[in-house]
C-alpha cells in the first residue's frame, strides 16, 4: 500500500476528470455499439487461485453490474468469496443517489484500510456510480491512499486492463470516462440467480430532474437492440429461469433513440416477451412521463406480464413537481395512474416519493399525502431529499428546517404502513401464484417468495420448492406480507 501514492498518478493517461457541465450539455452522437470485448492473453489465468469479493450498493442496475464484473473476473480465474479476509480483489460498487449511500461508502473504505495493512497485495478498487463523481474522486485521492483502483460505470468492460494496471503497476489507478456512454454487448455474467434475472434494456437517463445525480453518472439515454435483449431472454428461458425484469433507469424512453425504428418502444418490447416462455415478465423503472397507451394496452393483456407497476410519483403538488422538472403534473400522475388501474386487471402500485425538497410547504406536503390516499399504494420507497453537488436543486436555498422534513417522512411512512396493509387484507382466502425463491429470513422453517404483484408470501413446504412456482392460500395478511398454506407445487410447466 506504502508505495501506491498518489502523487504517481498520470492523469493525463488515466482520468478524464467527470464533468457535469458536459453531460448536461450532451448531444445526440451515435451510439457505439462494441462487441469484440475480450480478456488479454496475458490476464486470462491471472486470478488462478485467487478470490474476489464485491460489495454492492444502491439499484437493480448497480445489482447486475456486479453480475458482469464478476463474470470477467471469473473469466480470469477467479473465484467468489464472502470473507474479506480471504479476498485477493475487493470492489466496491457504489450508488451517490444520496448523501447517506455515499457515507456508508466511505465508512466502510475506512475499514478496509486496516485489511490492507494485514494484506498488502490485496486489489481494493471502487467503482460505480460514485466514482463518477468529481468530487468524490478527489477526497479518496486525497484521504483514502489504500485505493487501488478507481474507475466508473462507462469503464466496466476496461477491468481486466485495469487490474493489470492496479496489480503490476505502482500507482493509483484512476480511469473514469465522463462520456455520453457506448452500449457493450458481449460481457461476461455471473449471474446471482438460478431462477430470477436481470436484463439491461437501456442504459443511462435523459429526464435530468433537477435534484437527481444519476444522468450526470450514468450517461445519455441508449437503448438496447430488442433482437439482442429478445436473444438474451430466450436464452434465460432456455435455461430455466422463471421470471426476468427488464432494467432501466427510465425504461418509458426505451427505443426513442433505435436508429431505423421509428415508434418501436416498450410497449412492442413487452408484446415480444409475451411470446416468449418464460412465466414472469417486469419492468423498472417507469417514468410517468413517457408512460404511454400502447404500453398500458399490451400491460392489459396480461399473460407473462406481471400486473406490478412502480410508478414513482416524487411529490403530489404540481408546483413542485414543476421545480423537480419531472414534465407531469399532479392531474397527469393521476389520470395516468387511474387510466393503467382500469386497464390492467387487479395491479399493484408502488412508488417512489421525496419529502423536503428545498422549500416545500406544508400544504405542498399535505398535497402529497392527500395522492397517496388516492392511489391507495400497495407500498414505496420515501426518500427526504438529499443536495447532489452538480444538480439545480443543490443551488436552490432551502427553508424547510430538518425537523420538519423528519416529521414529515415519519408521517408519509406512516399512511404508507397503513396502506399497505389494507391492500394486503385483500388478498385474504385469495389462492395465489407464488415464485418460491428461498427460506424467509426470519425462519429458515418457513418458505417466502413473491406474487406477480409484488407481495412477499411466506408458508411452509419442502425446500425441493424452492425456484417453482407454486399456489398458495392466504390465510393471514401482515402490514408488509402475507402468510399461507401451500395449495399445488408447479402451476407453470414448461
Ligand atoms: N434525494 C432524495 N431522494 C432522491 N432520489 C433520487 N435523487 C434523490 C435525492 N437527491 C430518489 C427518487 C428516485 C429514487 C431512486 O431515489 O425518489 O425515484
Ligand atoms: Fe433521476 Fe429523474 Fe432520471 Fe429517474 S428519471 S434517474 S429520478 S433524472
Amino acid at each position: 500500500m506504502a508505495d501506491k501514492t498518489i502523487s504517481k498518478v498520470d492523469f493525463s493517461k488515466y482520468f478524464q476528470p467527470p464533468s457535469l457541465k458536459d453531460a448536461r450539455r450532451r448531444r445526440r452522437e451515435a451510439v457505439q455499439i462494441i462487441n469484440d470485448f475480450s480478456i488479454p492473453e496475458d490476464m486470462q489465468h491471472v486470478g488462478k487461485g485467487k478470490k474476489y469479493l464485491i460489495e454492492t450498493y444502491g439499484c437493480q442496475m448497480n445489482e447486475h453490474d456486479t453480475e458482469v464484473m464478476a463474470g470477467i473476473l471469473e473469466e480470469m480465474g477467479y473465484q467468489e468469496t464472502s470473507e474479506p479476509i480471504d479476498a485477493d480483489v475487493i470492489l466496491l460498487n457504489t450508488c451517490a443517489i444520496r448523501e447517506n449511500a455515499e457515507n456508508k461508502v466511505f465508512g466502510h473504505i475506512g475499514t478496509l484500510k486496516m485489511l490492507k495493512l494485514e494484506k498488502p497485495g490485496l486489489i481494493l478498487g471502487v467503482c460505480g456510480c460514485m466514482a463518477q463523481e468529481e468530487v468524490v474522486i478527489n477526497k479518496i485521492l486525497a484521504k483514502h491512499p489504500q485505493v487501488d483502483l478507481i474507475f466508473g460505470t462507462h469503464n466496466i468492460h476496461r477491468l481486466p486492463q485495469l487490474l493489470k494496471e492496479a496489480l503490476f503497476g505502482k500507482e493509483m489507478v484512476v480511469e473514469v470516462w465522463s462520456k455520453e456512454g457506448d452500449i457493450v454487448e458481449n460481457l461476461p455474467q455471473s449471474r446471482r440467480g438460478h431462477f430470477q434475472a436481470w436484463v439491461n434494456i437501456m442504459y443511462g437517463c435523459d429526464k435530468f430532474c433537477t435534484y437527481c445525480i444519476v444522468p450526470y453518472t450514468r450517461g445519455k439515454e441508449r437503448s438496447r437492440h430488442p433482437e439482442e435483449i429478445i436473444q438474451e431472454v430466450r436464452d434465460l428461458a432456455r435455461k430455466g429461469y422463471k421470471e426476468i425484469t427488464l432494467l432501466g433507469q427510465n425504461v418509458n424512453a426505451y427505443g426513442k433513440d433505435l436508429p431505423n425504428m421509428e415508434n418501436y418502444g416498450l410497449g412492442n418490447l413487452m408484446d415480444e416477451m409475451r411470446t416468449i416462455g418464460i412465466p414472469r415478465v417486469r419492468f423498472t423503472t417507469s417514468h410517468p412521463k413517457d408512460f404511454d397507451d400502447h404500453l398500458i394496452e399490451v400491460l392489459g393483456k396480461g399473460g407473462n406480464l406481471c400486473e406490478h407497476i412502480h410508478l414513482p410519483v416524487q411529490s403530489g403538488s404540481s408546483e413542485i413537481l414543476k421545480i423537480m422538472g419531472r414534465g407531469y403534473t399532479r392531474e397527469r400522475y393521476l389520470s395516468l395512474f387511474h387510466k393503467i388501474k382500469d386497464t390492467v386487471p387487479n395491479a399493484s402500485f408502488t412508488t417512489d416519493i421525496i419529502v423536503g425538497f428545498p422549500n416545500e410547504t406544508d400544504e405542498q406536503f399535505e398535497e402529497t399525502m392527500s395522492l397517496v390516499r388516492e392511489c391507495q399504494f400497495d407500498g414505496g420507497f420515501t426518500f427526504i431529499y438529499s443536495p447532489r453537488a452538480g444538480t439545480p436543486a443543490a443551488r436552490m436555498t432551502d427553508n424547510v428546517p430538518m425537523e420538519v422534513k423528519k416529521e414529515r417522512l415519519q408521517r408519509l411512512n406512516k399512511l404508507m404502513d397503513e396502506l399497505s396493509a389494507k391492500s394486503n387484507t385483500k388478498y385474504q382466502d385469495k389462492i395465489v401464484e407464488v415464485l418460491v425463491e428461498g427460506e424467509s429470513r426470519k425462519n429458515a422453517e418457513v418458505l417466502s417468495g413473491h406474487t406477480r404483484t409484488n407481495k412477499v408470501v411466506n408458508f411452509s413446504g419442502p425446500k425441493s420448492l424452492i425456484g417453482q412456482l407454486v399456489k398458495v392460500k392466504v390465510t393471514n395478511t401482515k402490514k408488509w406480507s402475507l402468510d399461507g398454506e401451500l395449495q399445488e407445487a408447479e402451476v407453470f410447466n414448461q
